[in-house]
């Protein structure tokens, strides 16, 4: 049985709502999938939406093409999700003792999920989720700064979990990142083999915009 969390607990628009907001600013022209394509610059063949929500990204990376699954708690937010996208796979799990048959080449964490995991579980989040990387695999999360969760805490639960630092953002467009800056985007790896995509072999000098979409990806909660 899944536990309540954070996100459950913090009366933020849920579920129907919560989509709303983001097809709303689709219909006014705003590009919503400023992390979608951050993710695809890695060119993963498959990818694990970790507290996919909505679908929102997972659904976007499907219709680009990459083999996606996606996972979360929250079961009003993956009714939406079944009902965007009935033919992709969702899964209800918390993510701190998730156990997947499948490994991903890519795992993404979009708009602050780490914030919103219950207080203390970040360390068998990361835990977990770097189990469900390929060799070489890349663990991505954008979170805000003003939350519970330091940089230098990531990074060192990402380095228990086996994860390496490869590249920080402070956005999903690439902005570079600056310390004091309020949101960051981290990729970390995974030991073992690399693989591979054009964001991969640019490394950290990939400091160029894409698109207007930070403000969205930005305020995902
Ligand atoms: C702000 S929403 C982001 C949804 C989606 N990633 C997006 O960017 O639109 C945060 C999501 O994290 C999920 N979440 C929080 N803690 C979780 C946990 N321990 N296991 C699985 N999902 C979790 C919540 O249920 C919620 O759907």
């Amino acid at each position: 049985m899944a536990r309540e969390n954070r996100w459950i607990n913090a009366d933020l628009a849920r579920a129907d709502a919560y989509d709303r907001r983001f097809q709303e600013l689709a219909a006014s022209s705003v590009d919503v999938h400023g992390e979608a394509a951050f993710v695809a610059s890695y060119e993963p063949r498959s990818v694990l939406d970790a507290g996919c929500g909505t679908g929102r990204v997972a659904i976007e990376l499907a219709r680009r093409g990459v083999d996606v699954v996606g996972v979360d708690l929250d079961s009003a937010m993956l009714e939406v999700a079944r009902h965007k996208a009935p033919d992709l796979v969702w899964v209800q799990a918390d993510l701190s003792s998730l156990r997947l048959a499948q490994r991903f080449d890519l795992v993404v964490m979009a708009g602050n999920v780490l914030l919103f995991v219950a207080p203390g579980s970040e360390a068998a989040v990361l835990e977990r989720l770097g189990d469900h990387l390929v060799p070489g695999g890349r663990l991505v999360a954008g979170f805000s700064l003003y939350g519970t969760l330091t940089l230098g805490h990531y990074d060192a639960l990402a380095s228990d979990a086996g994860l390496a630092l490869e590249a920080r953002f402070a956005t999903w467009e690439r902005a570079p990142f600056v310390h004091g800056g309020d949101y960051a985007v981290s990729v970390h790896r995974a030991g073992g083999q690399a693989t591979g995509g054009r964001a991969g072999r640019e490394g950290r000098a990939g400091g160029r915009g894409t698109g207007s979409s930070s403000s969205v990806a930005r305020s995902s909660h």
